[in-house]
């Protein structure tokens, strides 16, 4: 035991506080918060949204992984330096049958079983749409997504559910539409919501969907790619939208035979390329693919075009990563779970070589930035990351990348704090590309208690400029977004 202490001396953290940040959240709240250290800046107006899983476990039946947990939707309304917190459960099919049976009804896709056993599960393919991975803005409507299936409406103000939303007859039912819209600022003139959906087997489906401002169909194509595509994320140019292939292949025998989820099926193959799939936005030119290191993305930082090259910053894996043979996320090995690193992929489209460069080699994830430059060339991200250098770990950190000069700040909640996504919100009228804030969640498992911390984007490590404490925790989040229209009370002016 004397090796397993000296390897816990060097954690940033203590395994319960992190796990304690997981429990469920049954509890709905409405309420000003009035705990503030330090001052929310009076120029800073709108309403941050997150999505992620409220609920780990079911009546007290454990889910193996927290990303099968029914959505649940915080928001924090700010304006005048006050602030409204908010927080409700998408009302889902899967969340209502379950709240009503007080049992699990439905099969997790990240390996939470029915009770019962094999038998229990098997020839059981139905997908609950848990609604808990993003949340967004678009066309007077706030969405909550979840890729394998259509998105659920809810009233920005109060978060109610709406219902599940067929984008004006553009979804039929049980299709896919991803988690992770891209918003281009100027698309001639105009900014436009871009988003896919993808159906895989042996060859995929990718469909493009574009948006105007009012939320109607500007444009839409498909495209077949041979093979299967996990596809978390996307990247957007002007010109194209891009993918990355990860070298994956699915089995679903177990999945169909009851003994695993279907993520639990995906297998990752060290040996192919990863394939990185260039499509282009006007829908009718050619589809191209570029084979690069083997590697796993879900998630995109920035793409953009310079002459004769694309540019693609990715958060990339080693290796899919998976819960290894941990019963469940809470036992997860974090020396067996492949970091995250941020790479920036080159590729030549002459040669068609991908050149592969590594820019910020600490674990990390959630990439943000100026919403004015997706698509674009770009200064600054901001990402959440470990407090150590190098070990794979929980999120605990804050960390912004200066892509001129390399250099990079950092700011850290360790030990007992616990972070996740950050959102970079421009200030109005600002001219420098981080002229703004960073708005952080964090669990601080001191006070038991979640935070929203606003940062100084161009003043990282001193810390947090504010603290917005809630009177209770929120299991940790996945995505979520910053309008800026103020959805709080009229009461909190
Ligand atoms: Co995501």
């Amino acid at each position: 035991m004397q090796t397993l202490e000296a390897s816990n001396q060097t954690l940033s953290y203590a395994r319960e506080d992190w796990i304690n940040g997981y429990r469920s959240q049954l509890k709905e709240f409405a309420y000003p918060i009035d705990q503030i250290e330090g001052e929310i800046p009076a120029d800073l107006e709108g309403t941050i949204f997150r999505n992620g899983p409220g609920l780990t476990d079911i009546n007290g039946y454990r889910l193996k992984h927290p990303f099968d947990g029914d959505g649940m939707i915080s928001s924090i309304a700010i304006k005048d330096g006050k602030a409204f917190y908010r927080n409700k459960f998408v009302r889902t099919e899967g969340y209502l049958a379950e709240k009503q049976s007080g049992k699990p009804e439905y099969r997790g896709v990240f390996g939470t079983q029915k009770p019962g056993g094999w038998l229990a599960n098997a020839f059981d393919l139905r997908l609950k749409n848990i609604a808990n991975t993003h949340v967004v803005y678009w066309g007077d409507k706030l969405l909550a997504l979840w890729e394998a299936a259509e998105p659920h409406r809810l009233d920005p103000q109060t978060l109610e559910t709406i219902g599940i939303d067929y984008l004006d007859g553009l979804l039929q039912k049980g299709d896919a539409f991803a988690a992770h819209p891209k918003f281009d600022p100027d698309c001639q003139g105009t900014p436009r919501m871009v988003n896919f959906g993808v159906k895989t087997g042996l060859s995929s489906t990718i469909s493009l969907y574009e948006f105007t401002p009012d939320g109607k169909l500007a444009h839409q194509h498909k495209h077949s790619v041979p093979g299967f595509a996990f596809l978390h994320d996307f990247a957007i140019t002007p010109n194209y939208c891009i993918f990355v292939q990860n070298p994956v292949s699915f089995n679903p025998l177990p999945f169909v035979a009851g003994l695993k989820g279907a993520a639990e099926c995906i297998q990752f193959n060290p040996k192919q390329p990863t394939k990185i799939v260039l499509i282009p936005r006007n829908g009718t030119d050619e589809v191209r693919f570029f084979d690069t290191d083997p590697c796993f993305v879900f998630h995109h930082a920035n793409a953009f075009e310079q002459t004769g090259q694309i540019v693609l910053d990715s958060i990339c894996y080693d290796n899919f990563p998976t819960l290894d043979d941990a019963e469940d996320y809470s036992t997860v090995d974090f020396d067996h779970v492949p970091a995250s690193q941020l790479w920036r992929f080159t590729i030549d489209l002459t040669t068609e070589a991908v050149n592969v460069e590594k820019l910020v080699e600490r674990p990390c994830e959630f990439p943000t930035m100026h919403p004015q430059k997706v698509g674009r060339d770009y200064r600054y991200l901001y990402m959440g990351a470990t407090d150590g250098p190098v070990k794979n770990a929980p999120l605990q950190a804050l960390i912004k990348k200066d892509m001129a000069t390399g250099k990079e700040q950092l700011w850290s909640a360790a030990p007992r704090g616990f972070g996740g996504e950050p959102l970079f919100v421009a200030r109005p009228g600002g001219k420098a590309e981080d002229d703004g804030w960073v708005l952080l969640w964090f669990y601080d498992s001191a006070g038991d208690r979640t935070e929203l911390a606003i940062f100084d984007a161009q003043n990282i490590t001193p810390g947090p400029i504010a603290k917005l404490k809630l009177k209770h925790h929120i299991p940790y989040g996945l995505h979520g977004s910053f309008v800026s229209e103020y959805f709080g009370p009229d009461a909190a002016h």
